[in-house]
């Protein structure tokens, strides 16, 4: 059997994720991870925050924080927020660790030993009154075309046109405002794609065969595209330093690796972190190098897709070493926010820590999966995630639990009633409900996450189905040994559903579990064809706790009061 190495795209450090990043990246690696443990196999699942670049820099200075600080603190943060999440990582790094820091240099060391990276001067605009070389997307001023006055240096987002920083009227520093720039001449490393253009060409074609159309047809696009050399280093304060046995100089001048070359090498870094945190754990490296028996899956929104398949695998390539390469890459579209993108620099949408304020995060966890911008952009409304909440959650699952086990107490007693032996409808069940897990499985070894969610929701339908079919509440007036069969039936269901929904849903789960004495306690493991077709978990006789709502319905006040203060509109 392989070994599951799962990683989801690092998210920025620079402030609190919106539910756009949360479906895009870690949720779905989580329901994966949790799934693939069930199952059986040996997973890792891996991320951390990506704590370097000028964003990070500039977000600690508006906080009037360090750096240093400020990623500390935010890390934290994030780290509580994906806690409430039941995010279940095996270890949640941070890029700015030693570890990281030691790989990120060692692939340097190789590269250049390789013939893949060289020196090249540039000529740069700084900043006098900031005492730094400006990015081009923190130099503002007027655009040529349109007469826009807040173009930044890369583009104008009024015309969309793109820009060269020298093209911009009246430039000035989007740091400080000061007009005081000048170009400057500074040397930085460039990495020479264009030399490994071919190969990661030819790794694509071997290895990209499978992947989803997403994924493999932007990979597509970028190489058709042509791979540019690229500059992997930057004139900043904070990030991976040059290694100084190499570039002695640039290590002198300060330079610091450019954050998307250190952002994926953070994958291995952060595995490391996890195995120096311990040392029962198995060696981090079985996990990347000459891993022949790891099966590696990726998730990422679609920006990231070219990192990770094409510049993040010709770094690997370039060390001419055997490091782990991704095997399948699982791409998302956006999450949109009526009529705009979830955005965290306009504060645009839902974020992650007011999301777990509203409600408990099954909620969220259940709504975002089924509605996963898997195929196409899916658009978040109010309204849709009440109707999803209100008919699957609170009425296919959550009633139908409260129900069964509220009437059986009250008519047979807080134990599992014994009653009739299963008939034909019993059997119709077992058959239908174990096509159904066939069904759920497929979809999830296949990662069509909407489509799992769907067949999870028809498996909560066939106990309802069951249950208005058999009429305990009838039944027990004329035939109460066959109303116990009905209800004992439905609690293997109710069972069954602790067991099943745990990867989308685990806290409602682990509650379903928890309902019979006889449950075992822990994460649990899955079922085999045959004991879904037999219907036979829990035995006559055991004990059982009715559970406090499931699922509260939402109702027309909460979606008013949430429209308002989360501008719906
Ligand atoms: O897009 C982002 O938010 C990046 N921080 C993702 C990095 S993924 C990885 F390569 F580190
Ligand atoms: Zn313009």
């Amino acid at each position: 059997m392989a070994r599951h190495l799962i990683t989801s795209a690092l998210p920025y450090i620079n402030g609190i994720k919106h539910l756009g990043n949360m479906v895009g990246s870690m949720l779905p690696a989580d329901v994966y991870s949790r799934y693939l443990r069930q199952r059986g196999h040996e997973v890792l699942y891996i991320c951390a925050t990506d704590e370097h670049g000028t964003p990070a820099e500039l977000a600690a200075k508006a906080a009037g924080q360090s750096v240093e600080q400020f990623c500390a603190e935010q890390h934290d943060a994030q780290k509580a927020i994906y806690d409430g999440f039941a995010l279940s990582f095996d270890y949640f790094g941070r890029s700015s660790s030693q570890q990281n820091r030691e790989i990120t240099q060692e692939f340097a060391r190789e590269l250049k030993a390789n013939g893949f990276i060289e020196e090249r001067a540039i000529r740069q605009v700084y900043s006098v009154a900031d005492g730094r070389f400006l990015p081009d997307r923190y130099i503002e001023g007027t655009c040529p075309h349109c007469g826009y006055d807040k173009a930044r240096g890369d583009q104008c987002e009024n015309c969309t046109r793109l820009l060269d920083p020298t093209d911009l009227i009246n430039p000035r520093s989007a740091v400080s405002g000061s007009t005081e720039l000048e170009v400057r001449e500074t040397t930085h490393l460039f990495l020479l794609q264009s030399k490994l253009a071919d190969e990661v060409e030819a790794w694509i074609e071997e290895h990209g065969k499978d992947w989803p159309t997403l994924a493999s047809s932007i990979a597509r696009k970028w190489l058709t595209e042509g791979l540019n050399d690229r500059a992997i280093t930057r004139d900043l304060d904070w990030g991976v330093p040059v290694p100084a046995d190499v570039w002695p100089e640039l290590a002198a001048q300060g330079k610091v690796f450019y954050v998307w070359f250190d952002a994926p090498i953070e994958y291995i870094g952060a595995t490391k972190e996890w195995s120096d945190a311990d040392p029962a754990r198995r060696d981090w490296k079985s996990w990347w190098y000459e891993a022949t028996d790891v099966r590696y899956t990726e998730f990422m929104a679609k920006d990231n897709v070219p990192f990770h398949t094409v510049m993040f695998p010709a770094t690997q390539l370039g060390t001419r070493a055997p490091w782990k390469k991704v095997d399948y890459v699982k791409a998302f579209n956006w999450l949109n926010y009526y009529g705009g993108k979830f955005s965290t620099s306009q504060k645009h949408g839902i974020f992650t820590d007011a999301a777990l304020e509203l409600l408990p995060a099954d909620y969220w966890r259940y709504f975002l999966m089924a509605n996963a911008p898997e195929s196409d952009d899916t658009s978040f409304s109010w309204e849709l995630f009440a109707t999803t909440v209100n008919k699957d959650l609170a009425d296919t699952l959550g009633n139908f639990v409260n129900r069964v086990l509220s009437f059986s107490l009250k008519r047979f007693g807080d134990t599992v009633p014994a009653g009739a032996e299963p008939g034909e409808a019993e059997a119709a069940l077992g058959t239908e409900v174990a096509a159904l897990i066939a069904e759920y499985q497929a979809q999830l070894d296949s990662l069509q996450f909407r489509k799992a969610a769907q067949a999870l929701r028809a498996l909560w339908s066939a106990g309802n189905v069951y249950l208005e079919t058999k009429a305990p509440w009838l039944q027990i007036k004329t035939d109460e040994a066959g109303a116990a069969l009905t209800l004992r039936t439905a609690m293997q269901l109710i069972h069954l559903y602790g067991v099943l929904s745990a990867p989308f849903i685990p806290a409602t789960s682990a509650a379903m579990r928890a309902v019979f004495a006889s449950s075992e306690a822990g994460e649990p493991g899955w079922v085999s064809e045959e004991q879904a077709t037999a219907l036979d978990f829990v035995a006559a006789g055991t004990s059982f706790t009715v559970p406090p709502v499931l699922f509260a319905k939402i109702t027309e006040d909460d979606l008013a009061a949430w429209r308002e203060r989360f501008g719906a509109q």
